[in-house]
């Protein structure tokens, strides 16, 4: 089973060259809302997830469904418009599939981003917020399987699983100051109810969602080095009036989309720099 799994990642490694993917150096995940950032990538093309065994297409409003790869910021980047998650029913593996073929396929570096509810005091609506950290409280983990190997090992440092230099140069990049925290990351789909919101408050998350810690995990064990920006839609539930509702987070999302551009536009100008110093 394994087997077939990473059978797949290769499988989708060379769909993405035949298309003309080759040779990203940073590769992205965008979510609810934020997908319009893979539409500014230069002299590039896309594949759609449907086209791909192992990836099965988002069924959720606001995420797009295809790979989009080209250049940006003078950098050759690919970026999954949309993801998959667990709460849509599909596997730990299904969700990491992405995430792994971009991986299998030569980038350095993940960029992830997300739609998240606010607990810190100070993230509302519209704010971004730097990950710095995470909690894996999905129940879940795609390292967990029958084999282990060199290039893929089991046991996995977690510690600085977002980079101290890349969260730097998001810090250099902004316009202002940034938020930073971290993100905890639920199986969802319910919201959170206003008790859980209190005990994710207690256990030191400042911002919650259903995505991405998985995507992490999956790419630390290849090596990625990750940076992860949570788009702050709304206030997480038992926190301000409103009742929670997907168009509203979907919105904001949008909304915040040429504040998270401008963001992501720094990160992958200071690593160009980097990078050429080291081609
Ligand atoms: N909780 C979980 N996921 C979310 C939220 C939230 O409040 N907002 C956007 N995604």
């Amino acid at each position: 089973m394994n087997d077939d799994l990473w059978h797949d990642v290769e499988r989708t490694r060379q769909a993405l060259i035949a298309a003309g993917a080759g040779a990203p150096r940073v590769a992205l995940v965008l979510g609810s809302g934020l997908g319009a950032y893979a539409d500014t990538f230069t002299s590039g093309g896309s594949l759609a997830y449907d086209r791909i065994v192992g990836l099965p297409k988002p069924s959720v409003a606001g995420h797009g469904g295809r790979f989009v790869f080209g250049e940006k910021a003078g950098i050759r980047v690919i970026a999954m418009q949309g993801r998959v998650h667990l709460y849509e029913g599909h596997s730990v593996e299904q969700v990491v599939h992405g995430v792994r073929a971009m991986g299998a396929l030569g980038a350095e570096v993940l960029v992830v981003t997300n739609a998240a509810g606010g607990i810190a005091e100070h993230l509302t609506p519209g704010e971004l917020m730097l990950i710095e950290d995470h909690l894996n409280l999905t129940g879940h983990n795609p390292l967990a399987g029958p084999v282990a190997t060199a290039e893929r090992p089991r046991f996995v440092s977690m510690e600085q699983a977002y980079d101290r230099q890349l969260l730097e140069f998001a810090r250099r990049g902004a316009a202002g100051p940034l938020h930073a925290g971290v993100y905890a990351g639920l199986l969802g789909p319910s919201y959170e109810t206003p008790a859980e919101v209190r005990m994710l408050g207690r256990l030191g998350a400042d911002a919650v969602g259903m995505s991405t810690v998985l995507e992490v995990i999956a790419a630390r064990q290849l090596g990625l080095r990750c940076i992860g920006v949570s788009c702050i839609t709304n206030r997480a539930a038992g926190l301000a009036g409103a009742v929670l509702d997907h168009d509203d987070v979907q919105a904001v999302a949008a909304a915040a989309g040429a504040r998270l551009g401008a963001l992501l536009d720094g990160v992958l100008g200071a690593l160009a720099s980097e990078l050429e110093a080291r081609p």
